[in-house]
C-alpha cells in the first residue's frame, strides 16, 4: 500500500467519531514502534517528522524507512506528515520528497517562535494549499499559538497566552481552504505543560465547542497532547534522570476533545519519555552492556506500549481495514472540482 492522504484518514475518523494520534519520529526504532503498535491494535497511522527530525535523520533516510513500513505493514494505511512546516519552502520540499500531508504553521514567523499577523498566516498557508492540493496532498494550518519554547515550536508563554479566536478561525479556513486546523486551547509543547495536577479543566473545552460549532466540517488538531504519565517520569528519575515535577494533558480531556471535533492528536513527548526511561534502566542495571541493541530494543518496546495505549484511547484502534486508500491523483481531482464549485 502506498503512503496515503491524511485528508482521507481524517474524513473517515470524522465519520466514525474517533481521533487519530499523530506520532513524531526521528529514526528507525520510532517508526517500527509506531507500526508495531498499529499492527497490534489494527490502527490507521499518521507518522510525522519535524524540521529537526528531517535534519537529524537526513530526510531521505526517513522517507525510505517509511516506504519500508508500507511494504512490511501492507494492511495499515500510513500518512507521512510534515510537522510544523515553518515556511512554504519547507512544505514544498516535503511534498517533493513524497510526504502525503504538510503542516504550514503560519501562526508563527519562520523562526518558529514569533507570533505572526493574520494576513501573513493566510498568505503563506494559502500558497501551500495551492501547491499541495494540486498534488492531492493534505494541508494542516494553525490559528492561535501554542505555549512553550523548549522544543522550538511555540510562542514562549503558557498555553493560555494566544488561544484561538473562533471567528478568526472561520475566516482563516475560508480564506485558505485548509483540510485540518490546529487550534490553541490551552496546551503547550514539551514535558513541562502544567505545574499542578489537572483539575478536569485543562483544556478550554468551551472554546473548542464554539470553534467546532462554527466549523463543523473542519478537522481540528490538538498539538501538545502528551499526557506526560507519572510512571514514565518515575522510571527516568529512578534511574538517574532529573525531571522536575510536571503534568500533561489528561487522556479523558483529550477524549472530550475528540467528542467535539478533534480528529488529529499530536504526541511526541510521551514517546521520548518512554524511550529514555527504558534506556536509562538498561544503563543502570546492566552497566556492562555496550551493544546498542541491548537498550534500543527495550526503548522501542516501551514506545510501542505507550502508543498502542493511545491508539486505543483515541479510538482509532480497529479501523485500519475500514476503507480502501484513495490515490493522491484522485484526491487532486477532487480538490480541483471543489475549487471550481466554490
Ligand atoms: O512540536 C514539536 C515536536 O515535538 C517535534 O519536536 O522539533 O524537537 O523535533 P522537534
Ligand atoms: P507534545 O510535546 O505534547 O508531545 O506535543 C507534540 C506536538 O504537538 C508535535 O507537533
Ligand atoms: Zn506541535
Amino acid at each position: 500500500m502506498a503512503l496515503v492522504s491524511m485528508r482521507q484518514l481524517l474524513d473517515e475518523a470524522a465519520k466514525g467519531g474517533y481521533g487519530i494520534g499523530a506520532f513524531n519520529v526521528n529514526n528507525m526504532e520510532q517508526i517500527q514502534a509506531i507500526m508495531e503498535a498499529a499492527r497490534e491494535t489494527n490502527s490507521p497511522v499518521i507518522v510525522q517528522a519535524s524540521r529537526g527530525a528531517r535534519a537529524y535523520s537526513n530526510d531521505r533516510f526517513l522517507y525510505h524507512l517509511m516506504l519500508a513500513a508500507t511494504e512490511v505493514y501492507p494492511e495499515i494505511p500510513i500518512v507521512l506528515h510534515q510537522d510544523h512546516g515553518n515556511s512554504p519552502e519547507t512544505c514544498k520540499s516535503a511534498i517533493e520528497m513524497g510526504f502525503t500531508s504538510v503542516m504550514m504553521d503560519g501562526s508563527l514567523m519562520a523562526d518558529g517562535k514569533t507570533p505572526s499577523s493574520f494576513q501573513y498566516n493566510v498568505k503563506v498557508t494559502r500558497e501551500v494549499v495551492e501547491i499541495a492540493h494540486a498534488r492531492g496532498v493534505t494541508v494542516e494550518g494553525e490559528i492561535g499559538c501554542l505555549g512553550g519554547v523548549e522544543d522550538g515550536h511555540g510562542a514562549g508563554l503558557d498555553g493560555l497566552a494566544h488561544l484561538t479566536d473562533p471567528d478568526e478561525a472561520v475566516e482563516f479556513v475560508h480564506q485558505t481552504g485548509v483540510d485540518a486546523l490546529a487550534i490553541a486551547i490551552g496546551t503547550s509543547h514539551g514535558a513541562y505543560k502544567f505545574t499542578q495536577a489537572p483539575t478536569g479543566e485543562t483544556l478550554k473545552i468551551e472554546r473548542l465547542i464554539e470553534i467546532h460549532r462554527k466549523l463543523p466540517n473542519v478537522h481540528l488538531v490538538m498539538h501538545g497532547s502528551s499526557s506526560v504519565p507519572k510512571d514514565l517520569q518515575d522510571i527516568i528519575n529512578r534511574y538517574g534522570g532529573k525531571l522536575k515535577p510536571t503534568w500533561g494533558v489528561p487522556v479523558e480531556e483529550i477524549q472530550r476533545g475528540i467528542n467535539n471535533g478533534v480528529r488529529k492528536i499530536n504526541v511526541d513527548t510521551d514517546s521520548r519519555l518512554a524511550m529514555t526511561g527504558a534506556i536509562r534502566k538498561v544503563f543502570a542495571e546492566h552497566p556492562e552492556e555496550f551493544d546498542p541493541r541491548s537498550y534500543l530494543k527495550p526503548a522501542r518496546e516501551a514506545m510501542k506500549k505507550v502508543i498502542a495505549q493511545r491508539m486505543t484511547e483515541f479510538g482509532q484502534a480497529g479501523h485500519a481495514g475500514d476503507y480502501r486508500p484513495i490515490p493522491l491523483a484522485e484526491m487532486a481531482k477532487r480538490y480541483a472540482r471543489e475549487t471550481v464549485t466554490v
